[in-house]
């Protein structure tokens, strides 16, 4: 027998196994604390075995119930970053997909996958009210942006044959990193960006990048994109997307959305992204508010012709031979990847299970356990809140003492230690904030009262510590 070829009895049970455990740690996700209680050290000595010359067969797997225990689970009390709750059919569906290992380059190599996807893709421009839009999935929010700011450096100062030339794009202050990092790579450099200020619910400045463009117009500058956020990663802000599609179409420049962490939001409060139809290319990310596992993020895009502009490159040994238009169609022509894998059962799978209208009603839960913690806060004397609340993401602070920049900081360690909610943090305007992000099926109210109750203990031990060492 080849010495990598598994019996299907042996498979069955090695499945078997992986899925007794991980229906355990579902099961008992509620109890974990919100970090696991291990350090660098540990899991560097349990984890950093040495590559084995000889295999140990089915024992290889005892070391998975190590790795649920030394991982930080997706319980309701998680709220750190942008960061989906893995919704278990996903979960089941990213197993078949690994067996299938079918390679999504086009249909010609994946005939039921690639069809997949492409529903898929419709489904979510639909779902976002951007009905006919294609696209591809791929592995997140900085992969889809890269793509869309490739595209508009394809479409509006082309690079492709002769290298990058310069060009401005437009984005706000609170734009995500991963946009100037984009820039950076393709050669456009970070100096392209032109980082607008934002107004006092940090949303772009209108105003301001009306006259960006018009200065840098005047000064016979290249004006390659204008990308707004439909839900800036620190505060959830939405900007003035109808109007910044109109501006972007008046000088002539692509109109990109980074709606990575808030363009799903679209399915419960659409009109919060009026104008978003009008972009020329979307990032959304089911791995974050379609709850999926990692990794799922999404580029639409208006104009398949621009996609092909952009990536179309291919080698004789990839050339399609159909001249079928479903059978000849490839990713590979429209996205920066080859070999891709099989993203889309997971979405397909996860809402042929629960319904379009499920993920409706979780995102609307999501969305009121923002505003629930943000009256909560307003309502506690110690607390305040450092920015509206558009979508779900929550920054406040503790506000009684010196150095509130460094007490917070103490504070958000000691939560993270006490192990029941888990919080992450930013800065705003240079206030240190503790930051609530909701995108999260198993949070319930009472777990977002936790976060009041944790953060008003944690004030009281770092500050009874503080006293011990004061004295
Ligand atoms: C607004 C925004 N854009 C882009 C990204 C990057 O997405 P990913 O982490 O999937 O690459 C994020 C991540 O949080 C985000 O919030």
């Amino acid at each position: 027998m080849n010495p990598l070829d598994l019996s299907p009895e042996e498979f069955r049970h090695l499945a078997e196994r992986a899925v007794q455990e991980a229906g355990e740690y579902l099961a008992g996700l509620d109890s974990r604390p919100t970090f696991p209680s291990t350090s660098g050290g540990q899991t560097t000595k349990i984890f950093s075995s040495q590559l084995p010359e000889q295999g140990m067969g089915a024992r290889a797997f005892d070391a998975v119930a190590e790795i649920f225990a030394h991982s930080r689970p997706g319980n309701g009390r998680f709220f750190g970053y942008v960061f989906g709750s893995g919704e278990p059919v996903g979960a089941v569906a990213d197993l078949v997909a690994g067996v299938l290992n079918q390679n999504v380059t086009a249909w010609r190599s994946a005939p039921a996958a690639v069809s997949i996807e492409r529903t898929v893709i419709g489904w979510l421009g639909e779902a976002l009210g951007c009905a006919g839009f294609s696209g591809s999935l791929c592995g997140g929010g900085s992969s889809a942006n890269l793509m869309a700011l490739a595209m508009a450096r394809e479409a509006k100062a082309p690079a492709n044959q002769r290298g990058t030339q310069p060009g401005v794009v437009y984005a706000s202050e609170e734009v995500h990193m991963s946009v100037p990092k984009a820039l950076a790579l393709l050669g456009l450099g970070y100096g392209s960006l032109r980082t607008i200020a934002t107004d006092e619910r940090y949303r772009i400045k209108f105003d301001a990048l009306s006259e960006a463009m018009e200065a840098d117009a005047r000064a016979g500058k290249r004006i390659v994109a204008v990308v707004g956020s439909a839900g800036t990663v620190n505060t959830g802000s939405i900007d003035p997307l109808a109007e910044m599609a109109e501006l972007a179409q008046r000088h002539g420049a692509w109109f990109h959305v980074d709606g990575a962490y808030g363009a799903l939001a679209a399915l419960a409060v659409p009109e919060k992204f009026k104008g978003m139809e009008r972009a020329d290319s979307i990032s959304l990310d089911p791995h974050k508010w379609l709850y999926q596992p990692v990794d799922c993020g999404c580029l639409l895009y208006r104009d398949p012709a621009a996609a092909q502009a952009a990536f179309a490159h291919s080698g004789d040994y990839t050339k399609v031979l159909s001249k079928d238009p479903i059978e000849g169609f490839a990713f590979f022509e429209e996205s920066m990847e080859l070999s891709r894998r099989f993203r889309a059962l997971k979405v397909w799978l996860s809402l042929r299970y629960h319904g379009l209208e499920a993920f409706r009603r979780a995102i609307g839960r999501d969305l009121e356990h923002g505003q629930r913690l943000a009256r909560r806060v307003a309502a506690t004397p110690e607390l305040e809140v450092l920015a509206p609340v558009e979508l779900s993401a929550v920054c406040f602070r503790y506000t009684r003492g010196d150095d509130l920049n460094g007490l917070n900081a103490a504070i958000l360690r000691r939560v993270i230690e006490r192990g029941r909610v888990y919080l992450s943090n930013t800065t705003l305007r240079g206030k240190f904030a503790l930051r609530a992000c909701f995108v999260n099926h198993r949070t319930v109210e009472s777990d977002v009262d936790a976060i009041i109750e944790e953060v008003l203990a944690a004030a009281g031990e770092v500050r009874a510590s503080q006293k011990t060492h004061a004295s």
